[in-house]
């Protein structure tokens, strides 16, 4: 069954995707598309409705992007946000002007009048405003629907021909009823049924795997993280066993983890999963190098090498399965450069396998989608919440040369931090939390001893995007605990720091 859809279409503002995101979690499709979309392009896609992002131009400037008049006569719903709202009333004959002081932060909006958009909202309350332009008249045929103490239009609309405008950001959660408004706008303006679920997702996609891939053969790498986990589980559910995973053991990941890989995929799941135990060859590899580009260099070239020759065992194949998602298909759109996947570790394989076509069954999902999708397959909570690890795993983690000393201290002081994180309740707020073992070796004395060891490190950040972070604020309890049970259980540690820097300035990761 086709789902309903919304377009969105982009203006470029930063919290864009957002909004895509909370119209998704409202149970209604959407896809973000470039803002120069023709009308043509626009009514083929059928949407039930569209949203004009924010962006940060002014409307009344020459070379600002437009929509052509014509989208308003298609008899599809419209809802313009900030510069959205401002391009409406432009397009339509009002008057945007610059304001003479610009509202930034939360600002008290009050309502005029009644309106579907505003059903279920308070007279007054909190919305985020974010703006040096406003809407000094509107257009012929609409109403002021709210306004602030500096914004005589924050909200206005046309209840005829279902075109609304808003000053604020209803995506951004300061906004108090901010999605209550954007429910409206979907429900009660598009007429939305709300049928993009994860489950029908799984049911439709599930399908159209079977009937794509039929009989033929699939080979899918594996590598422990949640994108290709459910991209996997998704395809096995549709073929089964002309699926064949290969998951390469480097010997670099954390604690248990092989060992949960193969617990859950082969031995829960049933799937033909082949493990390449290649430790040996890549620490050997990695001997005597301490440079983390170098590091990663060789990492990426050896898992190539690894998997083509277990790709050359299988043979030729029909499909190979990517787990590229939505948030990588629009960066790659937009001409912004997909940073994170650009060093990641699945990048070079299409060259080294024999394949026809590439399936890319969670292309259209946010990450908190592919997480409801992998808990909708039944995939247990620690393959579903993993958080994002790097291709090279704790090589980057392990400042200076990589040796099984290292590694065995690293892993058994990360394994007691994950664990006091999980065991605070945390693992979810937190975007990656980890140890660093560092190559500066500080004295210590343990019992009766003298010790000298190399310094644990501690890292944990907030992030949405990984592209900037903050270091997370963690109970010194926690903090405490962890502390004291790593000095305490792991050989050769006996100190720990914990990493207060935000990125920028730092990276996320030591290396
Ligand atoms: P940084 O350290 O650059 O990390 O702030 C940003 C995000 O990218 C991850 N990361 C990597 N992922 N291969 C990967 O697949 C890599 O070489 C790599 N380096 C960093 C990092 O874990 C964080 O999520």
């Amino acid at each position: 069954m086709e789902h309903q859809k919304i377009l969105v279409l982009d203006f470029g503002g930063q919290y864009n995707q957002l909004i895509a995101r909370r119209v998704r979690d409202l149970n209604v499709y959407c896809d973000l598309k470039p803002c120069g979309m023709t009308v043509e392009q626009i009514a083929s896609y059928d949407p039930i409705g569209i949203i004009f992002t924010g962006g940060p131009e002014s409307v009344y400037e020459a070379d600002a992007p437009r929509v052509p008049t014509e989208i308003f006569s298609l008899g599809v719903p419209v809802l313009g946000i900030c510069y959205g709202a401002q391009l409406i009333a432009h397009t339509l004959g009002g008057e945007v002007v610059s304001a003479p002081r610009g509202e930034y932060g939360k600002r008290a909006v009050t309502r005029v009048g009644e309106s579907p958009l505003f059903r279920g909202i308070p007279q007054t309350s909190a919305c985020w405003m974010s703006h040096t332009d406003l809407i000094a008249r509107l257009p012929a045929g609409f109403q002021t629907l709210a306004a602030t103490e500096h914004c005589p239009v924050a909200a206005y609309g046309d209840p005829v021909r279902k075109i609304y405008g808003v000053q604020f950001h209803p995506e951004v959660v300061h906004s108090e009823y901010g999605n209550r408004l954007l429910e409206n706008f979907l429900y009660a303006v598009c007429g939305a049924k709300g049928d993009w679920t994860m489950s029908n997702f799984v049911s439709a996609q599930i399908a159209r795997l079977k009937e794509r891939v039929g009989s033929k053969r699939v080979l899918c790498a594996m590598s422990g993280g949640v994108d290709s986990a459910v991209a996997a589980t998704l395809v096995h559910r549709a073929v089964g066993d002309n699926l064949t995973c290969v998951f390469v053991d480097h010997g670099l990941h954390r604690k248990g983890e092989v060992e949960e890989v193969m617990r859950v995929f082969r031995d829960g799941l049933g799937m033909k999963l082949v493990k390449a135990d290649a430790a040996d060859r890549f620490l050997a590899a990695l001997r005597g190098v301490s440079d983390p580009e170098q590091k990663r260099k060789i990492i990426g070239a050896e898992f190539i090498k690894v998997f083509e020759e277990e790709a050359k065992k299988i043979g030729a194949v029909d499909f190979l399965v990517q787990g590229t998602i939505y948030p990588d298909v629009i960066e790659s759109g937009s001409g912004k450069s997909a940073t994170i996947k650009s060093h990641h570790n699945v990048g070079g394989l299409p060259d080294v396998v024999d394949f026809k076509e590439i399936v890319e069954p969670l292309r259209d999902l946010f990450k908190d989608e592919v997480r409801r999708v992998g808990a909708e397959l039944g995939l247990p909570d620690g393959v579903v919440w993993r958080q994002p690890c790097p291709g090279p795993a704790l090589a980057i983690r392990i400042m200076g040369e990589v040796t099984r000393k290292k590694l065995q201290t690293l892993r058994d002081a990360d394994a007691i931090f994950r664990e006091e994180i999980a065991r605070a309740g945390l693992d979810r707020e937190i975007w990656q939390y980890f140890a660093v073992i560092t190559d500066s070796k500080t004295v210590g004395v343990q019992g009766d001893f003298r010790t000298y060891e190399n310094v644990i490190a501690l890292r944990a950040v907030t992030s949405v995007d990984a592209m900037t972070a903050d270091w997370a604020r963690i109970p010194f309890e926690v903090l405490e605990r962890t502390s004291c049970r790593i000095t305490g259980e792991v050989k050769h540690a006996n100190r720990v720091v914990y990493d207060i820097t935000s990125k920028p300035p730092a990276t996320i990761e030591w290396e």
